[in-house]
């Protein structure tokens, strides 16, 4: 629990803050900020941390990055935490270019949900956004379905006059699948003022657009997973899409269950806030669990209500530094 009553049961851990695919939104231009390897945590060192946050009641780990297939030893992590006592889920959130090899082993080694973030169907739109080729995701949806995981999920990035028009083809696209699509609202992780950008697009008006293609129902009881989204049925298609209104929603942070882990060992008690604990040298300098518990704890302690996005944030580090 946090000083603020919420229970905080799922921590985030980015295993590498390299991508090979260049989202404006996640990365600035011309970033330089990788980081050595010998920055990032080491498996060992993320099991670690995994071993020491169920102690303390966490029980649902999210493995992101940057894109975390480029990391090598990803299975083999995935293969240790899912072996630890108290782990409830492992997931993964990824861009899927690197899935459709990977996906029935990230199966076997106990991989439970993937998360996909695809912000157009279009390739040529995709490939402006991401610098990526749209196939390669396709693929591995198509190899993550065969797999069976337990759930997949869409992630598209709300961005107006790029990628509107590609939301009720996306919608389609999910329901046929019978996979929930998430619309999320652009956050000022690469740039400070995201109200100010002709590209910012409310989840109000997302709703807005689609409902010129069929109805919204609200889906008050949904709860795919353990994500914020608000989930409404399309009857047409019978898609299941869930809003994400970081920037819109008042009393969005109240049911807030999370933290996070950067690649480079700093607890982040929330996405939208620049407060950050250093695991890392407590990891290097002392074997115990109980000392990384005790970072754990001050988190939760400093954890704040909410994000500052819509206040005095300034974007420290960019999204692929922290971890998606
Ligand atoms: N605003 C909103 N969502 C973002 N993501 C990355 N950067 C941003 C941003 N600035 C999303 C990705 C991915 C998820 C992990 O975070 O699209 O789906
Ligand atoms: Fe939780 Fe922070 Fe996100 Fe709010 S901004 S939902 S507190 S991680």
């Amino acid at each position: 629990m946090d000083t603020h009553g919420r229970i905080v049961d799922y921590l985030r851990i980015s295993v590498t803050d390299r991508c090979n695919e260049r989202c404006t939104y996640c990365m600035p231009e011309g970033y330089k900020g990788w980081e050595q390897k010998a920055d990032h945590l080491t498996a060992d060192e993320i099991i670690r941390v995994v071993r020491a946050a169920t102690g303390l009641g966490f029980r649902k780990f999210r493995l992101t990055g940057g894109e975390p297939l480029v990391r090598r030893d990803l299975l083999e992590i995935v293969h240790a935490i899912h072996a630890l006592p108290g782990v409830d889920v492992i997931g993964l959130s990824t861009n899927a270019t690197r899935l459709a090899p990977l996906a029935a082993s990230l199966k076997s080694a106990g991989l439970r949900t993937v998360n996909v973030s695809i912000d157009s169907l279009d390739a040529a739109l995709y490939r402006r956004i991401t610098g990526g080729d749209v196939a390669t995701v396709l693929a591995g949806i198509e190899a993550a379905l065969a797999a069976g995981f337990e759930r997949i999920k869409l992630n598209c990035v709300l961005m107006r006059g790029v990628n509107e028009t590609s939301l009720w083809p996306l919608v389609q696209y999910a329901a046929e699948r019978d996979l929930p699509l998430r619309l999320i609202e652009l956050m000022p992780l690469t740039k400070a003022d995201v109200f100010g950008s002709a590209t910012f697009l409310s989840v109000e008006d997302a709703m807005r657009s689609l409902g010129e293609y069929d109805e919204l129902i609200p889906q008050p009881d949904a709860r795919i997973g353990w994500g914020p989204a608000k989930y409404y049925r399309m009857p047409k298609t019978g898609a299941l899409v869930g809003f994400i209104g970081a920037m819109t929603t008042e009393h969005f942070c109240e049911t807030c269950n999370k933290m996070r882990l950067t690649a480079d060992g700093k607890v982040r008690p929330c996405l939208g806030d620049g407060h950050e604990l250093d695991l890392r040298e407590t990891l290097r300098l002392n074997q115990s669990d109980e000392a990384v518990r005790e970072v754990l704890r001050e988190a939760l302690r400093i954890k704040p209500l909410e994000h500052q996005f819509r206040t005095n944030y300034a974007p420290c580090r960019p999204m692929t530094a922290i971890g998606g």
